[in-house]
């Protein structure tokens, strides 16, 4: 079977209600629902900067064959003094999933990133079950730096999280 088309673009007011449901529908973003969000600031970020700031940003995931938007792609600075990085999280609606897009659309995130912003560093953080979300990073690129003991508050009780990064010089897989 030959590889779906992704490729992304900015987000567009139409695009907000994909953003409002991963607010406001228990378990639709996956693992990283963590109760009920104001799906009124979705608007209000939009109105601010289209979901493209300095500090951090959105691109809508579009795929072929007729590039629906099947989901987004997000970073957010990382860092310590002027060692400024990027960490990425990627959410695709569940009709799109398990299709190659997502380790696809995060090593293009890789590539974005490293190509218009100096960074050395791309972090993602993930869950200790989300296999298809630890595969996609191995394949986009990543490498497993370790287990990030009692990381997050979610569904009753403290967490560990699994943190994988990307440097510079590593190999893309595009
Ligand atoms: C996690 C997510 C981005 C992965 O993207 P995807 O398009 O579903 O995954 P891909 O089709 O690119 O698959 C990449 C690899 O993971 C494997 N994989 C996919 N789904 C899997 C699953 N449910 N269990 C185990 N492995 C899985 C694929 O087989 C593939 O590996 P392979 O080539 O060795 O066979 C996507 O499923 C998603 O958006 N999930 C909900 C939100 C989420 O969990 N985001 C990450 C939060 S940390």
């Amino acid at each position: 079977m030959a590889d779906i088309e992704v490729r992304f673009r900015p987000v567009v007011e139409a695009d907000l209600a994909m953003f409002r449901r991963f607010a406001v529908e228990p378990g639709l973003i996956g693992l990283d629902w963590v109760g009920y969000k104001d799906p009124g600031a979705v608007s209000r970020r939009f109105a601010t900067d289209s979901y493209l700031s300095a500090e951090d940003g959105r691109l809508m995931v579009e795929a072929g064959p007729d590039f629906d938007a099947a989901g987004l792609v997000s970073w957010r600075v990382v860092g310590y003094g002027v060692a400024k990085g990027w960490e990425i999280g990627i959410a695709l609606l569940p009709e799109w999933r398990g299709r190659g897009i997502g380790w696809r659309a995060q090593a293009m995130l890789c590539d974005y990133l490293f190509e218009h912003t100096p960074a050395q560093r791309i972090q993602a953080g993930t869950h200790p079950e989300n296999l298809a979300e630890q595969r996609s990073l191995e394949k986009a690129g990543f490498r497993l730096e370790g287990v990030i003991r009692a990381a997050e508050w979610r569904a009753g009780r403290w967490r560990d999280g699994h943190l994988y990064s990307r440097l510079r010089d590593d190999p893309s897989p595009l």
